[in-house]
């Protein structure tokens, strides 16, 4: 079953085809990345207006690259929510028009799950249920996945996402956008050690996070006579923030007994956090599955991915789909830890 995945929920442009949610037959991505770069974050309206101009040239180069046309297309996947309105309108009303013309299914994407489920797409082993850390431009978020669509949210971040928090503090210390990238490339020749900066461990809330406290001793590192190099600031910044990231995670995963984690989400693409997570699993014993990092990043592979086990459920929408900028993808756990089984 060839299922077309549209994403648009924020600054990429992206469409992909996935046979039986798991072989990637095209995944095109047209980034509007370099224009928001000069305003140090996405700016909605620009976002909305370069979905317009891209959609249908990313959509006619995905079919081509896939050697596929559009009576070869079986369903269509989108993503309908969170994300940006203008930006998630532009994608679901070309998906209805598909689904429309091509008389297929339809289903609409949480944008989070297809995070989770770019997982299945490069590791067959991969299963539920699992602990997951979500890392994002507008994520941290863990869960425990129990099965397909039965989650519970363990804990979020209070403030800043990792991904925003990459951004911002790159932008402190005068790199580029986006931050992630950025600071890890500066972090190579950085030496950890040479700044302290602060972990929110939270205690009572073990499982939430929160960015701003490191946010603020960055800029004062940065504004202070004696401000470390741009290398070892980066170096110390990504160590605190995947020192939190490890710890909770394992933390999680160890509360709700599951026997394998899941890395997902744009900050997921960080080799720090990659090989620090990998060596917190293997000394817990735990599998840990994280995507290659085209696909940790948003693309469209992921939401088609997700789409076919939706399909393969019975779920599907239909013409009246709505897109929801702020949606929860699962509810959180009660307080008591008894109650995470
Ligand atoms: O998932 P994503 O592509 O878009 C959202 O749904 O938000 O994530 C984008 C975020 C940005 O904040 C970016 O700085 C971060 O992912 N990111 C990284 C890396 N690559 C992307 N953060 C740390 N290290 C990276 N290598
Ligand atoms: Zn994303």
């Amino acid at each position: 079953m060839n299922v077309l995945g549209i994403e648009t929920s924020c600054d990429e442009t992206a469409v992909a085809v996935v046979a039986d949610g798991r072989r990637v037959l095209s995944n095109v991505v047209a980034s509007q990345m370099a224009e928001h770069a000069r305003y140090g974050g996405v700016v909605p309206e620009i976002a909305s207006r370069r979905h317009v101009e891209q959609i249908n040239v990313v959509l006619e180069r995905a079919l081509a690259e896939a050697d596929l046309g559009f009576g070869d297309v079986d369903a269509v996947a989108v993503t309908n929510r969170p994300g940006l309105l203008g930006a998630l309108l532009v994608g679901v009303t070309a998906a209805k028009a598909l689904a429309l013309a091509l008389d297929v299914p339809l289903v609409g994407i949480h944008h989070i799950e297809a995070h989770l489920y770019a997982n299945f797409l490069t590791h067959p082993e991969a299963a539920f249920p699992a602990a997951a850390l979500v890392v994002s431009g507008g994520h941290t978020d863990l869960f425990h996945l129990k099965d397909h669509g039965d989650y519970v949210l363990l804990g979020r971040t209070r403030d800043d996402a990792a991904g925003e928090a990459f951004d911002k503090c790159a932008r402190l210390m005068g790199l580029s956008y986006p931050g992630g990238p950025a600071i890890e490339e500066a972090a190579r020749t950085g030496d950890p050690k040479a700044v302290a900066l602060p972990r929110a461990w939270l205690e009572g809330t073990p499982f939430d996070f929160s960015f701003s406290g490191l946010k603020t001793a960055v800029r004062r590192r940065v504004q202070n006579e004696n401000s470390p190099t741009v290398p070892d600031l980066a170096a110390a910044f990504q160590e605190a923030v995947v020192d939190v990231l490890v710890g909770k995670t394992l933390q999680a995963a160890k509360a709700v007994g599951a026997p394998r984690v899941f890395l997902a989400g744009g900050v997921a693409a960080n080799g720090r956090l990659r090989e620090r997570m990998q060596a917190a699993c293997d000394q817990a014993g735990l599998p840990l599955f994280f995507p290659p990092p085209a696909l940790c990043t948003d693309n469209g592979a992921m939401i088609a991915a997700t789409g076919y086990f939706h399909l393969q459920a019975g779920r599907v929408d239909d013409l009246s789909l709505d897109t929801l900028p702020s949606e929860p993808l699962a509810a959180r756990a009660p307080a008591d830890a008894a109650s995470f089984s």
